[in-house]
């Protein structure tokens, strides 16, 4: 058995903390694990408590498949023994594991709030190691979050790297999107300077919030929408459908 590949860091987590990243993933990566030989899913860092790999299983088994098993992987032995009584096998397990992956092959591997806590030069060979040991059409999401999970950012990768950047926010309590800029993924959150693709899309997105002022009496979705649609009509790449983005997500093609 290899060694766990990464250190343990703070351990910090909360309920309902991932809604958001684990309703975008049952849309955008539902097919990916409907077609799936073995639907299994890694949850790789799941903290001290295993509350999230908990609801990542009973979001993706109501939403995409039954018969999902979801792994919770933990670099700390001590938070590994802890979440075992958690466990509904084959459903929910709980292991010890890094990067690597523990010799598993998933369909998906959630990883968040984990890289975070590394250097900026260990996300490449990490985001390299967990890719390599997908199953065949397998996919990572990869991304950061504030405490109770209103804002957040995520990278979805497959094995030939990153394909899209998703920048998501509780529209209810957004008080402008220039507030995603602390919740970027490590691969991004240096790079939200003068000169850099991210910062010219957070600026972008800043502007359009503000222009769209005007929408805001007929409450923040109706704001958000518009502003993402003005982003799309200055030429930004944006995906989805407004149906997506009434949600607060806002997906473009590779890490900008
Ligand atoms: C801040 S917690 C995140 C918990 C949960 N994912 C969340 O977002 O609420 C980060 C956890 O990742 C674990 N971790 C760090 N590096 C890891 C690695 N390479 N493999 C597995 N777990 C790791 C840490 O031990 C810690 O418990």
């Amino acid at each position: 058995m290899e060694r766990p590949l990464g250190v343990v860091t703070r351990g910090t987590t909360n309920p309902n903390r991932l809604r958001r990243v684990d309703n975008w993933i049952v849309g955008a990566c539902g097919d990916a694990l409907r077609a799936a030989a073995d639907p299994l899913v890694v949850d790789l860092g799941y903290g001290a408590t295993p509350v999230t790999p908990v609801e990542l299983r009973a979001r993706l088994a109501a939403g995409v498949r039954a018969d999902v098993r979801v792994v919770g992987l933990e670099i700390d032995p001590v938070r590994v023994a802890a979440a075992r009584p958690a466990a509904d096998p084959p459903g929910l397990t709980f292991a010890r594991g890094g990067f690597e992956l523990a010799g598993l092959r998933p369909a998906l591997v959630r990883a968040f709030n984990v890289l975070r806590q590394y250097d900026e030069s260990e996300v490449a060979d990490a985001w390299r190691t967990i890719t390599g040991r997908l199953a065949p059409g397998g996919l990572l999401v990869e991304g950061t979050c504030d405490e109770l999970g209103r804002l957040g950012a995520w990278v979805l990768l497959d094995a030939t790297g990153p394909r899209t950047l998703t920048l998501a926010a509780k529209l209810t309590t957004l008080a402008s999107p220039a507030t995603l800029a602390e919740r970027l993924p490590k691969a991004l959150i240096h790079r939200n300077v003068p000169g850099e693709r991210v910062h010219d899309l957070l600026d972008a997105l800043e502007h359009a919030w503000r222009s769209a002022a005007g929408y805001a009496p007929f409450g923040p979705r109706q704001r958000w929408v518009r502003a993402v649609a003005a982003l799309r009509e200055s030429g930004w790449p944006v995906q989805d459908r407004p149906a997506a983005w009434r949600h607060g997500y806002l997906t473009l093609p590779g890490p900008p």
